[in-house]
């Protein structure tokens, strides 16, 4: 079954009770045993199971290939809940440009745990190879990546990490691509990862998490271990709302696709912008990479204003239609200062702004841009 048809029918099933077609939301924290003392539907106590949460967890496992998934209440959950598989001195390998709140999971949750950690430019397939060590279990990757947008070849880096031993598991951060646009799994990827918050929910009204894996392996199982008595699991209500959100993703993300392409190339014909980073793009370094790894090039891009900082905070201060707040992958555009967000420690350069490129009318948005630009 193709994607569309996934996203409206995997997971779901007519309420047996009342022909419902859309899931009653199962708020319920506890359910009966039968007189034999067996739970004969499978669900016992919320936390560890929930109708509305299979629901979702099939229907993800199902758009993105995968064999399982497991949803949690937000995306930096689900890192958490990998990492806990780890032992001391696990080394991990992680993309330098992955998401921020990710460096902080690892350096203030997990710093006293004992792993080593190489931060790797993972467009650099040779510098992966030498960072590969003996005790290396888990790569970390994101792409197209945040916020510069760098493109890493997941087949090529699967191969790598499979060529270092069965023990290495690689994950890939898909929340900016979704499985609309592009098959982690399918290239060889153990599992994804998603901050459903984003895209798969898509209305910037649920904060939530899933990991998607490809086939049996211990840190998904020790991940769901995490899941069910570490206990960051999403209520039924979040559940549903992401759901009802997957339905219409995979029209929206193209949407997004179509608008975020325009914009750019408007962008990087504009005297006042030093550089656009889009990977459909075709002077972008990623973009032969991306033509041939997804099937479109997403909502999210960035782009630089000439006169560093302050210009470009001007910038978003005098947008009237993109909402100056973070976040990405709901319906409305979204724009920010990166490196406010990221504090003090961020690498990210001063004078780059990032959008979520929304639903609205692309003229509109153009045209907004076009004004807040304009000195
Ligand atoms: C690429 C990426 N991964 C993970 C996360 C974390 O997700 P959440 O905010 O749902 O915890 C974010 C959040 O912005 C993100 O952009």
């Amino acid at each position: 079954m193709r994607i569309e048809t996934l996203a409206v029918h995997a997971g779901r099933h007519i309420d047996p009770a009342t022909a419902a077609v859309s899931s009653p939301i199962y708020l319920t924290t506890t359910f009966e045993r039968s007189p034999e003392g067996e739970y004969p539907l499978g669900f016992s106590y919320s936390r560890e199971n929930n109708p509305n949460r299979r629901a979702l967890e099939e229907c993800l496992a199902r758009i993105e290939g995968g064999k399982d998934a497991l949803a949690f209440s937000s995306g930096l959950a689900v890192s958490t809940a990998v990492l806990h598989g780890l032992e001391p001195g696990d080394h991990i390998l992680v993309a330098d440009d992955v998401y921020w709140g990710l460096r902080r999971v690892i350096g203030d949750i997990f710093g006293k745990a004992g792993f080593e950690i190489s931060y790797v430019d993972m467009t650099d397939l040779d510098g992966v190879r030498a960072a590969l060590r003996p005790s290396t279990r888990l790569v970390w990757v994101e792409t197209p990546s945040n916020p510069l947008m760098k493109v890493t070849d997941l087949a090529a880096l699967a191969q790598v990490a499979r060529d270092a031993g069965p023990n290495v598991m690689t994950v890939c951060d898909g929340t900016f691509a979704t499985p609309v646009l592009q098959r982690p799994l399918d290239c060889g990827i153990d599992m994804v990862a998603h901050s459903t918050t984003k895209y798969i929910g898509g209305h910037s009204d649920v904060v939530g998490g899933a990991l998607v894996t490809r086939h049996d392996n211990y840190l998904f199982e020790r991940a769901r271990r995490a899941q069910r008595y570490g206990g960051a699991v999403p209520s039924p209500f979040d559940c549903w709302l992401t759901l009802r959100g997957v339905e219409t993703l995979p029209y929206r993300v193209r949407a997004h696709s179509e608008n975020a392409m325009r914009i750019a190339r408007c962008l990087r014909e504009h005297p006042s912008v030093e550089a656009v980073h889009y990977p459909g793009l075709a002077e972008h370094p990623g973009h032969a990479i991306a033509a041939r790894q997804m099937s479109s090039f997403g909502g999210m891009l960035s782009f630089q204003v000439r006169g560093g900082k302050d210009a470009a905070m001007a910038v978003a201060a005098r947008c009237r239609l993109f909402i100056r707040a973070t976040s990405l992958g709901g319906t409305h555009s979204l724009i920010e200062h990166r490196a406010s967000v990221e504090g003090p420690q961020s690498r990210t350069p001063q004078n780059l702004l990032r959008v979520s490129v929304g639903l609205e009318h692309a003229d509109d948005l153009l045209e907004d841009l076009q004004q807040a630009l304009q000195v």
